[in-house]
């Protein structure tokens, strides 16, 4: 379950990331977040996994609680927590952020490795995510060789290898052409079939009226509408 009590976020500069944005989020959800660019969606998500936290002395907070019961609080977390609370949420950033030197493989391995996997286990499961995400013929290419949409599908690869119980991606088919969209929406639906919690932020209004998904819609970082 995602949690956010009264979160406020102002960037240096004074330009307001979000404000006074409440909701909550339960396990197993597939929610959208919506909003013109510049809105606040890619702060919020950076709440979620902390790399932003709420302005300080403003009583906003955070509360990320898994479905075996560890509860990560922003008020009181703590850096080394902040890594464990990484582990289980994977996150597909809006510019991928792949490792340029290594290929395909090598990428969604990282994110398995640093988990502490190794050996048969993280074989078999790289290649069971490959093939899920239908890159198993460009493992061994570099990022620089990917079109857009494999790219994307490398990024959604490393970010589901270690089986988080949370899911953000942020624009996901933001760059990609219909047919390459709904590839990266089918990965998305078997992920939640499986009982992952997913939060994508979006401002595609064809595939939005599509899904019957819950929205929070964001507008000049307010929270606008909580329900469709
Ligand atoms: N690192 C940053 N420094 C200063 N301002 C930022 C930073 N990141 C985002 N902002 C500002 O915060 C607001 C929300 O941005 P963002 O969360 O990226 O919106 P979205 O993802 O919906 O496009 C915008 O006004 C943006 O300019
Ligand atoms: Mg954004």
């Amino acid at each position: 379950m995602i949690q956010f009590l009264h979160v406020s976020h102002t960037y240096e500069g004074a330009w307001k990331g979000i404000e006074d944005v409440t909701f909550r989020i339960d396990a197993g959800e597939f929610v959208f977040l919506t909003g013109a660019s510049g809105a606040g969606k890619t702060t919020l998500l950076k709440h979620i996994y902390m790399e932003e936290r709420p302005d300080p002395g403003r009583g906003g907070r955070v509360v990320v609680t898994f479905p075996d019961d560890r509860v990560y609080d922003s008020a009181s977390i703590g850096l080394s927590r902040v890594q464990e609370l990484r582990r289980d949420i994977g996150v597909v950033f809006q510019d991928f952020r792949l490792l340029t030197d290594r290929d395909v493989w090598d990428n969604v391995a990282f994110a398995l490795r640093v988990r502490g996997h190794g050996g048969r286990f993280l074989r078999r499961r790289v290649e069971e995510v490959l093939d899920r995400t239908g890159l198993t013929h460009r493992a061994h290419a570099h990022p620089h060789e990917l079109s857009g949409g494999e790219q994307q599908r490398t990024a959604i690869a490393r970010a589901v290898a270690g089986e988080p119980y949370i899911v953000l991606a942020d624009e996901p088919t933001g760059n990609l052409d219909r047919e390459n969209a709904e590839g990266v929406l089918d990965i998305f639906r078997q992920l939640h079939a499986a009982g992952t919690t997913i939060v994508m932020a979006t401002h595609d209004l064809e595939l939005l009226d599509r899904m019957p998904h819950r929205r929070l819609q964001m507008e000049h970082g307010h929270l606008r509408t909580r329900w469709f």
